[in-house]
């Protein structure tokens, strides 16, 4: 399972954001929804060997995460309105102890980093930074977990993981990801 596990430094664990007014209301979380589009969805279809975590941490309710994965994902529509109306249902949810499993793949939980990691059990880790090392230079094993900043950056986060660079541009949050997929798309033919 390839993971990719994004921090919204600002984003808020909050559903009264406006579906009109995403990028101003809800602590930018139209990139986060763009970084779910692009580790989950291919032409016609998802990537059922990744799950996407998004890691809220702006707004009152912070901190919380999302989780969706893509061997169960259902009804995954590439455009931000329909996932941010996603995003908010999973942020009205009634939270039980650990991670409420919603609909169609999609799951929340009270709690920031330390929820996510303790999901992704032994997962490499990895985080996307520009001063890392080249990705082509490394191995990665089938089971791997990359974190990715947001407009912000990925700030102190000690994840135990090593960083590695995509390239020597600094590029959004999602074209990351996609980089990423390629990569490792390319090594498994
Ligand atoms: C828009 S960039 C962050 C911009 C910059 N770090 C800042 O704070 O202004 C969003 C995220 O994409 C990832 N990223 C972007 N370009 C990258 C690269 N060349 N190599 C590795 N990761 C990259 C990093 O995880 C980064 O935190």
């Amino acid at each position: 399972v390839r993971s990719f596990v994004v921090i919204g430094q600002r984003a808020t664990a909050s559903p009264g954001f406006l579906l009109d007014d995403l990028p101003g209301t809800s602590g930018r979380i139209d990139l986060l929804l763009r970084c779910v589009r692009s580790a989950l969805l291919v032409s016609h279809g998802v990537r059922r060997d990744t799950r996407v975590y998004l890691v809220l941490l702006g707004g009152p309710d912070a901190p919380k995460s999302i989780r969706v994965d893509g061997s169960i994902a259902e009804f995954l529509r590439p455009d931000e309105r329909s996932m941010a109306t996603r995003v908010q249902k999973a942020l009205s949810a009634e939270l039980a102890e650990g991670w409420t499993a919603l609909r169609h793949g999609w799951a929340v939980a009270r709690g920031g980093v330390e929820v996510v990691l303790a999901d992704l059990g032994g997962a490499r880790r990895f985080v996307l930074d520009e001063g890392g090392r080249d990705v082509r230079s490394i191995s990665v094993p089938a089971e791997v977990a990359f974190f990715v900043g947001d407009h912000t950056g990925i700030a102190d986060l000690t994840v135990g993981a090593d960083a590695v660079s995509i390239g020597p541009r600094s590029v959004h949050a999602d074209d990351a990801i996609a980089i990423v997929h390629n990569e490792l798309d390319r090594r498994a033919t």
